[in-house]
């Protein structure tokens, strides 16, 4: 077989649906970003699959479609009308509201599409899914019945790959939409929220949560890291007695206020303050809450920034679990999707016995069926929730 014009060459033995820089022994030269391009066997030249290249991104190449079949467009756009059939065909989706494309784990790899009723929400986290984005949408809008989508570089993924951050929009996108989950009302940002807007992962969990307060009588409950309110707005629709739901953000706060003010929640307290500075007063105060729930933003987001972002999951779970009272419940969570639900779950022991308390896993719980994982690409796993029992 006749090696192809773009190519580059494993230095070892292939590892899912990714090629990082340093597995690399080769690389054509001239390739440039968003080329596809053929990756080689170490040995010889079998052509092992066909993915998006980037020059200066550690993500060196992402597969697009296995085997020595190049993909064309048609290809491509089949693979978004597939994503949209499986959401659609699904009992445990709501259609309307849910993740639409989830990466790699539907072979659109670095391409990231939030449905909110009408509107797509797109998350490209390199530049070289633009064309995939590109062919995607149209197929997404005429199989999901969508009229608007905003479309937007991922910030950190910018800054890696040396670009700008941008946003592009189709014409008259509204900047504020609302949806219904489990019953609640939600404004979502897309201009000043985080990543998409709405941590649709969560969903479930949510769900959850506002299942196993509704089951205490009186219950308090602390929302640390609540971005738009999600979980304190589930505790409050299952009746507890009061919730403080706390975020570094003005931004997000507001949007959570305006969010209990959409659903006439009265019990929620809202404080704007750095969650580790925070949970030392609530202890220094002898607070303590039937629910604690830690959802912060992924601490580890690169192999680099590893043992740092440990140690934070460490010292939020040990400042968390003093407040929770016996037999009560700590949701505690990591979206960081380099640290596997192990290593989150040592951290989380240690810092139980840092803390004197005993902690017993009742589930571990994830993001729902529209977030599917590649079991070669782990990674796509990234939210992993333990449900911990307090003594
Ligand atoms: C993953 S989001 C939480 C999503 C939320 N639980 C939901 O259901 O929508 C993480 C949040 O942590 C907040 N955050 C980041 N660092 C923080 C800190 N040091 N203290 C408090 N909040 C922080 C961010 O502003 C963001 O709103």
């Amino acid at each position: 077989m006749s090696r192809p014009e773009r190519w580059i060459r494993l230095r070892g033995k292939p590892r899912g649906p990714r090629a990082f820089r340093r597995d690399l022994a080769e690389t054509a030269p001239g390739l440039g970003a968003g080329d596809l391009t053929a990756l080689l066997a170490a040995d010889g030249d079998e052509i092992l699959g066909w993915g998006l290249y980037h020059p200066s991104s550690q993500v060196a190449w992402r597969e697009l479609r296995r085997g020595p079949e190049p993909p064309d467009e048609e290809w491509v756009r089949a693979a978004a009308r597939a994503a949209a059939e499986r959401r659609r065909r699904s009992p445990e989706i709501d259609e309307r509201l849910c993740r639409v494309v989830h990466a790699e784990g539907d072979d659109l790899p670095a391409l990231v599409v939030d449905r909110y009723g009408d509107l797509l929400a797109v998350e490209l986290f390199s530049t070289a899914a633009l064309p995939l984005a590109r062919l995607a949408l149209p197929e997404l809008h005429e199989a999901l019945g969508t009229r608007h989508h905003r479309l937007a570089l991922d910030a950190a993924a910018a800054r890696a790959e040396g670009e700008a951050a941008w946003v592009e929009t189709s014409p008259g996108c509204p900047e504020l939409v609302q949806v219904e989950e489990d019953g609640i009302r939600f404004e979502i940002d897309l201009r000043r929220g985080h990543k998409t807007g709405f941590f649709l992962d969560q969903r479930e969990n949510r769900a959850r949560l506002r299942r196993q307060v509704a089951a205490v009588e009186e219950a308090e409950v602390l929302d640390v890291c609540c971005y738009s309110g999600g979980f304190a707005l589930a505790a409050a629709a299952a009746g507890a007695a009061a919730v403080t739901a706390v975020d570094l953000d003005e931004e997000a706060l507001a949007m959570a206020r305006r969010n209990a003010n959409l659903n006439r929640s009265r019990s929620i307290r809202f404080v704007q303050a750095d969650a580790f500075g925070y949970l030392r007063t609530l202890a220094a105060n002898g607070r303590s809450f039937d629910f604690v729930v830690l959802d912060p933003p992924k601490f580890v987001p690169s192999r680099r920034e590893r043992e740092r972002g440990l140690a934070r999951y460490h010292d939020l779970n040990k400042l968390a679990l003093p407040l929770v009272r016996p037999g009560g419940l700590l949701l505690t969570c990591s979206c960081s999707g380099l640290l596997s639900a192990l290593e989150f779950q040592e951290r989380v022991r240690q810092a139980a016995r840092r803390a004197g308390r005993t902690a017993r896993l009742e589930r571990l719980t994830g993001a729902g069926p529209d977030h599917p994982v590649r079991l070669d690409f782990p990674e796509g796993a990234y939210l992993k929730a333990l449900w911990l029992r307090i003594t």
